[in-house]
């Protein structure tokens, strides 16, 4: 079933599988950041970050979100269709963090009236610079018409996301998406959802996310392992 090794990401390596639109997601120990240039491994995160996600893409499905998502099949791997992924960030903001906070000068905390998207291109080589829809075209990314359904698509899943999150005392401050173009060329939501792509905060003010890791706040995993037993509430 698990075939030749066709992706091996940060977070993730991509196995091809005996269906040509079929891949697993096996999800590793390592965080990095900076890009990169900061990398260590923390042993129980993969597991953690394949349940959480797995948790919440068979959630966003049922809501009829159009995902890549069709089932985890061990505690650190996922099938998932086969998608070619659209070198997009897509970042929404509900409240001023991280560098939101840095670019515009002003403070972690500070809830946007209107929830913010923001496209940053996926680049390794370029650090993934910031850019807005008029780059996304000439870059021949995607169509005015698509951009437009990125943003209307990434605001619903807020919606769904955002009051998930507040029914188990977790605030959705802000997370990045990534979507790809399925074997028919429709545009699904691909990749994960987990503490390493969001910011989640306790009633405490708490950090439940990769902040954890990037400022030096304690146990990842602990943190981590506290979204995925408040989530299981909702099940
Ligand atoms: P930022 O404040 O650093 O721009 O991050 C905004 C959100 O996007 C935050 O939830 C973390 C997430 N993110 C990623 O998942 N990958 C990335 O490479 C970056 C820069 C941010």
């Amino acid at each position: 079933m698990k075939n030749q090794l066709i992706y091996s990401g940060k977070a993730k390596d991509i196995y091809a599988t005996d269906d040509e639109n079929v891949i697993i997601s096996v999800y590793k120990d390592q965080a990095t950041m900076l890009n990169g240039a900061r990398k260590e491994t923390i042993d129980g995160k993969g597991m953690l970050n394949n349940q959480i996600s797995s948790f919440i893409f068979e959630k966003l499905n049922v809501e009829g979100i159009k995902t890549h998502f069709i089932k985890q099949i061990s505690d650190n791997e996922q099938l998932n269709k086969k998608v070619d992924i659209i070198p997009l960030e897509v970042v929404l903001r509900n409240v001023a963090a991280g560098s939101f906070s840095k670019r515009f000068g002003v403070g972690e905390g500070l809830a946007l009236e209107n929830p913010i998207v923001e496209f940053y291109y996926k680049k390794d080589e370029l650090n993934d610079p910031f850019i807005n829809d008029e780059h996304v075209q000439f870059l021949n990314i995607a169509s005015e018409e698509e951009i437009a359904y990125l943003k209307e698509e990434t605001r619903r899943i807020n919606k769904l996301l955002k009051e998930w999150f507040a029914k188990i005392g977790l605030q959705l401050i802000d997370f990045k998406l990534e979507f790809g173009r399925d074997a028919q060329g429709n545009i699904i939501l691909a990749d994960e959802f987990s503490p390493d792509n969001c910011r989640l905060w306790d009633v405490d003010g708490n950090h439940m996310d990769k902040d954890v890791f990037r400022r030096d706040l304690g146990s990842l995993t602990a943190a981590y392992q506290v979204v995925l037993d408040k989530l299981k509430e909702l099940a």
